[in-house]
């Protein structure tokens, strides 16, 4: 489902996640009106800041009138933790209030966006995305599901992110370009043509397929 742009107005949120992206997920849900209950992970089995824990994702129990964020940098885990809740919860859409996003781009529910983001006209944005700290996604970009776009990387006008793509640091991707699935644009890559296969991690200027024995 794709929604448009929303802000919290003091809804309460639950957390998924307590490392180090969860605390940033969790300041840009403050200062944009959402009022955070606690915070459930697996991994760690603790909070973040001062928020209360609410145990394992694998314990889960709905909450009722809570909205809820995957705070989790790597893709394939906010894939498998959407999976394992199903339908369950109600996703939130965070937007730090420094972001800029044109108000015709799209955002799909579980999306978050970080401090001095932009995004440009007619962007459509899939689900549980991480647009994050300085990424800049120019117009007509079509971002799919579990897509992130990591700090100060550039999509350029007219780029198709299959889902779960990474873009890594600093990375600038030229217009049209159409990256497959769970690709990886390692940090500082820049991807001027050619073809970014399913599953495969390119790096470089210009970008080049990355081969690992
Ligand atoms: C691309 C990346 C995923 C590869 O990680 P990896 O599979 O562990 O690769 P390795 O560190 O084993 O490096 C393999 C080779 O690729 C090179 N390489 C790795 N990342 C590179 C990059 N970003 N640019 C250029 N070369 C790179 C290494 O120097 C190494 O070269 P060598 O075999 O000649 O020594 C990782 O290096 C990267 O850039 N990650 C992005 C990090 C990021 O942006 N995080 C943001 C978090 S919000």
């Amino acid at each position: 489902m794709v929604l448009h742009f929303v802000t919290g107005g003091f809804i309460n949120l639950v957390i998924i996640g307590a490392g180090g992206h969860a605390k940033v997920v969790a300041e840009a849900a403050q200062l944009s009106g959402w009022h955070i209950i606690g915070v459930l992970d697996d991994t760690f089995e603790k909070t973040i800041d001062d928020f209360p824990y609410l145990g394992t994702v694998a314990n889960f129990h709905a909450i009722q009138n809570a909205h809820y964020v995957i705070a989790i940098g790597a893709n394939k885990a906010r894939e498998k933790i959407k999976t394992l809740l199903k339908n369950n919860v109600i996703w939130a859409i965070i937007v730090h209030p420094q972001a800029i996003v044109s108000p015709k781009v799209k955002i799909g529910v579980g999306t978050v966006i970080f401090a001095g983001a932009i995004v440009q006209a007619d962007t459509v944005i899939g689900e549980h995305v991480i647009l994050n700290t300085g990424s800049r996604v120019d117009h007509d970009n079509k971002i799919a599901d579990f897509v992130h776009v990591a700090p100060n990387a550039v999509l350029t006008g007219g780029v198709e992110l299959e889902e779960g793509v990474f873009v890594g640091a600093g990375a600038i991707v030229t217009p049209g370009l159409k990256l497959k699935k769970w690709c990886t644009l390692g940090a500082g890559t820049v991807a001027i043509r050619g073809e970014y296969l399913e599953n495969q991690i390119y790096v470089g200027n210009p970008a080049r397929k990355l081969f690992k024995p």
